[in-house]
């Protein structure tokens, strides 16, 4: 018998983290790796934000703070959700956790029974149906096709909700696709949510301020405020605020749903880096100008990959509207052989190759439960992104 418990068994480690660490083993080890597969940005964190945690420093707000987070961050994120999203969450409706995962962790945890379903359209951000596994739920993976833009139809949500169906995970602009959801969208998904009214609806919208081309943002309760009392609104820092490593993610959601999640967060982490919310304080309430220009950055570095990656052979790149990731599909490389004689038979045999004989580190669609395709994050150089799409150009190319 294991030493183990068998909850571990329900779950895997993060396959992107997985191949990010094993790209930076690769360089350690002196080979020439470019590493495309973390999901954060390159930015430095906005000096600003900075600052203000310096200064939470020496004013000595370095002790415990609430559980749920500080009142002036929740101040701060409840002026945001009425600023940016039109929602009024009181301070006893919102929640801080170390990280957007950790909010997303406690809601799963808090709410969801042996048996339960959670509906997860996909491609998925890979922690959605490992988290309902270890709350030994059932995550229901709903394929969204690339034809549909890789977003969820009203009709195919509608078919996946069953009596067991707890939650609807929503996110917007989609890690790892980079797709989003117009308002006209939702109203769709919502028109079908307002037939069932157990189902509730945990949206992620933490890649909300990365959009390009003038893309609309909406999220759930907004466009259908009937679905407020059973939404709960996740966002964070991590991404648009370039803060992945201070750890700060927040909800908004009905009273009794925070409590729980502060219930659980009480007896695992307690509260968030004290100095991390003060940072986040100014995150939300500073300046927002450096958002813009990130985006005109990232925006050009999506099309260039987008670009690029559509002269590859074999390679078909659509151009999402949001977010720091292409999803390409690699089905025109399947059935073909490399130099080497292998042939290259799923997503993951082709990131393998892309690995071992250009250095590319890319992430495969199996990990999103959509194949065959795989994921690039672009937060990185112009330069480094144009080596490692004529590097992908060249593999493809050398496949027969
Ligand atoms: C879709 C999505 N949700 C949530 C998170 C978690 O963010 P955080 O770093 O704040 O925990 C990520 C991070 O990769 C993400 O891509």
């Amino acid at each position: 018998m294991s030493f183990i418990a068998d909850r571990l068994g329900r779950i895997k480690p993060s396959p992107t983290i997985a191949m990010s660490d094993r790209a930076k083993a690769l360089k350690a080890e002196g080979k020439d790796v470019i590493g495309l597969s973390a999901g954060e940005p390159d930015f430095d964190t906005p000096q600003n934000v900075k600052d203000a945690a310096k200064r939470a420093i020496d004013a000595g707000d370095t002790k415990y703070t609430a559980v749920d987070g500080t009142p002036a961050l929740k101040k701060a994120i409840a002026a945001k959700f009425k600023r940016e999203n039109n929602l009024a969450y009181a301070p006893n409706q919102i929640i801080v956790g170390t990280g957007g995962k950790q909010v997303l962790f406690n809601a799963l945890l808090a709410t969801v029974n042996p048996g339960d379903e959670v509906v997860i359209p996909a491609p998925y951000w890979v922690s959605y149906p490992d988290i309902v596994e270890l709350a030994e739920g059932t995550p229901v993976a709903v394929p969204c096709s690339q034809n549909n833009g890789f977003r969820l139809r009203a009709e195919d949500l509608e078919a996946a909700i069953t009596k067991k169906t707890k939650w609807l995970i929503l996110n917007s602009p989609s890690n790892p696709t980079g797709a989003a959801y117009s308002a006209e969208d939702l109203r769709g998904l919502a028109d079908v949510l307002l037939k069932h009214p157990d189902v509730w609806v945990l949206t992620d919208d933490m890649y909300e301020h990365l959009l390009y081309d003038g893309f609309k943002f909406a999220t759930i309760a907004e466009v259908e405020p009937r679905l407020y009392p059973r939404t709960l609104t996740m966002n964070g820092v991590s991404k648009a605020y370039c803060m992945t490593g201070w750890r700060i993610g927040y909800a908004g959601g009905p009273a009794e749903l925070v409590k729980a999640m502060a219930t659980l967060q009480s007896q695992s982490t307690s509260n968030p880096s004290s100095i991390s919310q003060a940072a986040a304080v100014e995150a939300l309430s500073g300046p927002q100008d450096f958002i813009p220009r990130n985006n005109d950055a990232f925006k050009t570095r999506r099309d260039l990959v987008v670009d690029m990656l559509n002269k590859a052979p074999g390679i078909h790149c659509p151009r999402p509207e949001g977010a720091f990731y292409v999803y390409p599909s690699c089905a025109g490389t399947l059935g073909k052989r490399t130099p080497n004689g292998k042939v290259i038979e799923n997503d993951t045999q082709f990131v393998e190759y892309l690995l071992d004989s250009v250095g590319v580190a890319v992430v495969q669609g199996a990990a999103f439960g959509l194949s065959p395709h795989f994921r690039i994050s672009y937060a990185t150089s112009n330069e480094v992104l144009r080596d490692a799409c004529e590097r992908i150009q060249k593999a493809c190319a050398a496949l027969i």
